[in-house]
């Protein structure tokens, strides 16, 4: 059953010039991404996506860091999105995170931590609409095979 969920490109990532590396992740996966694009949150979008953070004493930091530069959202599809996405992800705590999961192999910190991904399907169902328009999503067909032209046979 096709699932669809929610990634982040923290501006840590941007600035360190990880888009293509993260991104190349979850399509040598499988995954298929049906939105991408590049964006500055407002306080009010940072406000309403950690509104479960606000009361906590590192939200300041957490929301001058998330409105101060660029970010890249990206909606992927595929089988269990969620649950997988979170699994090459890693745990937020990216000094925990094991070698080979992103922030593992990207990332020492709790509040630098590279990626943002939707913790379950009900998350994704908010989060997608929240960054991205419906004209936005794109449905497509993956065309895997190599393309030949008529000189190559
Ligand atoms: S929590 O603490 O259980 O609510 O954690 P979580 O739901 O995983 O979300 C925490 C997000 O806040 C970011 N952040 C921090 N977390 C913990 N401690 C500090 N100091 C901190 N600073 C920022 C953390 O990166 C999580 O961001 P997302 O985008 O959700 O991964």
């Amino acid at each position: 059953m096709k699932e669809r969920t929610l990634l982040l490109l923290k501006p840590d990532a941007v600035q360190r010039g990880l888009i293509g590396e993260i991104v190349l992740r979850f399509e040598r996966k499988g995954f298929k991404i049906v939105g991408l694009k590049m964006l500055k949150m407002t306080k009010e979008l940072a406000r309403e996506h950690y509104a479960h953070l606000v009361s906590k004493p590192f939200y300041p930091d957490l929301e001058k860091f998330v409105t101060e530069n660029p970010i890249i959202a990206v909606a992927i599809e595929g089988k269990e999105a969620v649950e997988v996405t979170r699994t090459i992800v890693g745990p937020t705590n990216a000094s925990k995170a094991p070698a080979g999961t992103i922030r593992g192999d990207f990332s020492n910190s709790t509040s630098r931590n590279v990626i943002h991904a939707s913790d379950s399907k009900e998350t994704a169902a908010k989060e997608i609409p929240r960054f991205f328009k419906p004209h936005e999503l794109y449905d497509y067909s993956m065309n895997v095979e190599p393309f030949l032209c008529a000189s190559d046979e």
